[in-house]
């Protein structure tokens, strides 16, 4: 297997700390993942610092729709949940992780209705459970209807909020880590928008980080993920030592509402749960075409659905396809998708009498900082969780609504091993690594590249181009450093190594959809792609 050679920055060109403050942890983001990680380690650390890059509520915990899937409901079991997870991951799962999120689901999802998340209940008092693509029950707990992730998110800070021992900084974006002489972990330096002393770059020393800071999805030019998601704890990550894998099981959202062509950046999302209500994909004839693709029809698998979308878009020549859930009817529409039916209605579609543009768009990264079943990465003192971990769960496409829950299960996981594990405050090693930085402006020309090239349907040919792209890029030099500067290296980083797994991953398996090598190919790719750097130089390597 041959290992392409590229050469990004070895760490971000930043200013000398101006300012230097120490913690026992530090949590890099403010999700699920990344709060749930502060809340559990209170209390068996002393000084716990959440780190975020904009406001606590900013990242893509805020904008889940569908719920967080567990084995609650009657006649449900963790073994169900198990097999479900397994199949979507099209053989690419770590069992063992899949194990640990089914079993330890349920309770997870206990204690946080125990915090105070309100999650919706049936006039007969009951949780309510819903399903989504992949699932054989339902099985999918929701809150506000359609706002389960503004309502978790919600309960967490108020739970933050009452916990003066943890200290939150906002506005401030993690630029690298800082390493002692056994290539652990000693802090990492921040950069801190106007937080009083604490503006500028500083340098927090510190004995364990741990990383919850979310996906790579501005990668690409149409997401559903919020500005914020910028791979830069991927990135980070890295430039550390730490191995990366799966980078090229991107998923693309079957539904995510088409709003032109020149619409840019984060997209509304149509949650699988309106088809787990009944809605159904037609094309421009209304046509049923997911009927005859999948047993399970309109709510296959999401890899499914976003092919045959592709599939029938390429066909027709029509840039997206349709979604019917004008049956569902007004009174249901209001009660069980309000923020959704908001915001179609305020770009001027009424799913109640309309019919929905819909298109597949970038919406999970599958893989990320690789972990064992505690967190932990390889670097020591280095732990990852949520979206910006590869914990195993997810393999080649992740079941819908398995998100959330692998942040809080593994997050919980964490946080049981970390307190014993915690390195002594050490100090950094001198930085040998190359400093450098590809200007800010280069961004939209990034994510072009990534779209039309390494996006939901991929080639040889386009992965070239798209390679030979990124390399000169990656030959600017910035001459302003700013924030849109390190969120464009670390974007582009991110992207290097995703097309170079995606060129050498020669097979088609979950998410990742080769038209030049159309079937999977267990002989050859049952493994994993894993991606590490050396002062900017990454290397892939396939491991079982
Ligand atoms: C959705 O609501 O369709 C998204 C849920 C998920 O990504 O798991």
């Amino acid at each position: 297997m041959s290992t392409p050679v590229r050469r990004v920055p070895g760490r971000l060109i930043a200013p000398e700390p101006g300012w230097t403050t120490a913690a026992d942890v530090v949590v890099v983001g403010s999700g699920i993942a990344g709060l749930t990680a502060a809340l559990r380690l209170r209390g068996q650390v002393e000084k716990i610092l959440v780190v975020t890059k904009d406001v606590l509520a900013a990242g893509s915990t805020q904008w889940a729709q569908g719920g967080i899937a567990a084995a609650l409901g009657p006649g449900d079991t963790p073994e169900e949940h198990e097999q479900d997870t397994l199949v979507a991951g099209a053989g690419a799962c770590d069992r063992e992780a899949v194990r640990v999120l089914v079993n330890e689901g349920p309770d997870a999802v206990r204690e946080l209705i125990a915090l105070g998340t309100n999650f919706d209940h049936d006039p007969d008092g009951e949780l309510s459970l819903t399903r989504e693509g992949g699932h054989h029950r339902d099985r999918i707990a929701h809150a506000g209807g359609d706002a389960t992730g503004a309502e978790i998110q919600r309960a967490l800070i108020a739970a933050i909020e009452q916990a003066p021992e943890i200290e939150v900084v906002q506005h401030a974006l993690a630029v690298d880590l800082l390493l002692a002489e056994d290539g652990g972990v000693a802090g990492l330096t921040l950069h801190v928008m106007g937080e009083g002393q604490r503006d500028g770059v500083g340098a927090v020393h510190c004995r364990a980080v741990v990383l919850a800071s979310g996906g790579l999805g501005q990668v690409f030019s149409q997401t559903t993920n919020p500005a914020v998601s910028t791979g830069d704890g991927m990135a980070v990550a890295l430039r550390a030592g730490a191995v990366l894998r799966d980078l090229e099981f991107v998923q693309f959202h079957p539904t995510v509402m088409y709003l032109g062509p020149d619409s840019h950046g984060q997209q509304p999302l149509i949650s699988e749960a309106v088809r787990g209500e009944g809605a159904f994909l037609v094309d421009f004839e209304g046509n049923r075409f997911m009927q005859g693709e999948h047993e399970l029809a309109d709510l296959a698998p999401r890899d499914v659905v976003a092919k045959a979308i592709m599939r029938r878009m390429i066909e027709t020549g029509q840039q997206h396809m349709w979604l019917d859930a004008r049956h569902l009817g007004r009174e249901f529409w209001e009660r069980r998708f309000p923020t959704i039916l908001a915001t179609a209605r305020s770009h001027g579609v009424d799913p109640v009498t309309d019919l929905i543009p819909v298109a597949p768009a970038c919406h999970y990264a599958s893989g990320g900082v690789r972990t064992d079943l505690w967190g932990r990465s390889n670097v020591p003192g280095l732990y990852a969780t949520g979206e910006v971990a590869c914990s195993g769960v997810h393999g080649a496409n992740r079941l819908a609504s398995n998100s959330l829950l692998e942040g809080l299960v593994f997050s919980r996981r964490i946080a049981d091993v970390l307190p014993g594990e915690l390195r002594p405050l050490l100090p950094p090693a001198p930085d040998t690594r190359t400093p450098g930085l590809v200007p800010g402006g280069l961004r939209r020309e990034l994510e072009e590249i990534m779209t039309t090239r390494v996006g939901v349907l991929r080639n040889a040919t386009g992965l070239a181009d798209a390679t030979g792209l990124l390399d000169k890029l990656a030959g600017v030099t910035a001459e302003v450093v700013d924030q849109e500067s390190w969120e464009t290296t670390n974007l582009l980083t991110i992207s290097t190594a995703l097309a170079d797994a995606a060129t050498l991953r020669e097979e088609t398996r979950g998410s990742h959809w080769r038209e030049d090598f159309p079937e999977r190919d267990d002989v050859r790719f049952s493994g994993h792609f894993d991606v590490v750097m050396d002062d900017g130089t990454t290397t892939l390597e396939l491991s079982s």
